[in-house]
């Protein structure tokens, strides 16, 4: 993508999403900018159109055939294709109904089950289901304001013994960071420990656009249902 368009993109995701936050409402903008690019992923600041290469090398160390798998936000779906390939029952869901869309057209073959969900009101039957979950960068998406809301969502859906993904930029103190995107901090991603969550590895992560921003794959273990 060129960098001018980036730049416009840029400029048009956070006049949307602080004029959405204004009406407290944190993730209508999002089916804004996949509507509005009608089918175009040029038009989509986050879209790369492949699985997330610390996704990929992952997926080289593991056996997921058969484990069911939850992709939250997933955008356009390459990750979600991924798991699948690999094996796995994979659910995929988006609040953006576009997005979903999106991803119905691109793999009509596909077994991924994409669904329009909004992960702060999912079904309670999800709650401690799933063996694997993966999210790239939809916490980061979402305000600080909601963040322990976000994170608790997310938390409750892994069974125990299961594996949870997060790719995210991440920031150095616990104090207001700018965005969108909102880097992630140490103190947020500590609520995971009251839901039986460990860190297994983290896996720092250099996009070639944005060098100088710090992100990873962080790989946690849910051992328990509460802190253990
Ligand atoms: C920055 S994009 C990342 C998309 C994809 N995961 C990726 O890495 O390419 C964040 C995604 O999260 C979705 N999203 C935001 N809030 C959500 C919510 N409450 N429930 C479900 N999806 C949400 C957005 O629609 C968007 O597709």
């Amino acid at each position: 993508m060129q960098e001018e368009n980036l730049n416009k993109l840029r400029q048009k995701v956070q006049t949307l999403a602080l004029r959405h936050q204004k009406k407290d409402d944190y993730t209508g903008w999002f089916d804004v900018i996949y509507s509005d690019a009608v089918g175009n992923s040029e038009q989509v600041p986050w879209a790369k159109m492949q699985p997330h290469p610390c996704l990929e090398n992952w997926l080289e160390t593991v056996d997921i055939t058969n484990k069911t798998a939850l992709v939250i936000g997933c955008g356009l779906g390459d990750d979600s294709e991924i798991l699948a390939e690999k094996g796995a029952k994979v659910t995929a869901f988006d609040i953006a109904p576009s997005s979903i869309e999106w991803c119905q057209k691109r793999f009509k073959n596909s077994s991924v089950n994409y669904l329009v969900a909004d992960l702060l009101n999912l079904d309670s039957s999800w709650k401690n289901s799933f063996d694997l979950i993966f999210e790239s960068r939809t916490i980061q998406a979402l305000p600080l304001k909601i963040r322990k809301e976000v994170i608790t969502a997310i938390a409750t859906l892994l069974k125990p013994g299961g594996t949870l993904l997060i790719v995210t930029r991440l920031r150095e103190t616990e104090d207001d960071p700018d965005g969108p995107p909102w880097a992630v901090s140490e103190g947020e991603l500590s609520q995971l420990c009251n839901y039986g969550y460990q860190e297994i590895a983290r896996t720092p992560y250099i996009d070639a656009n944005n060098p100088s921003i710090q992100q990873a794959l962080i790989e946690y273990q849910r051992t328990s249902l509460t802190r253990g």
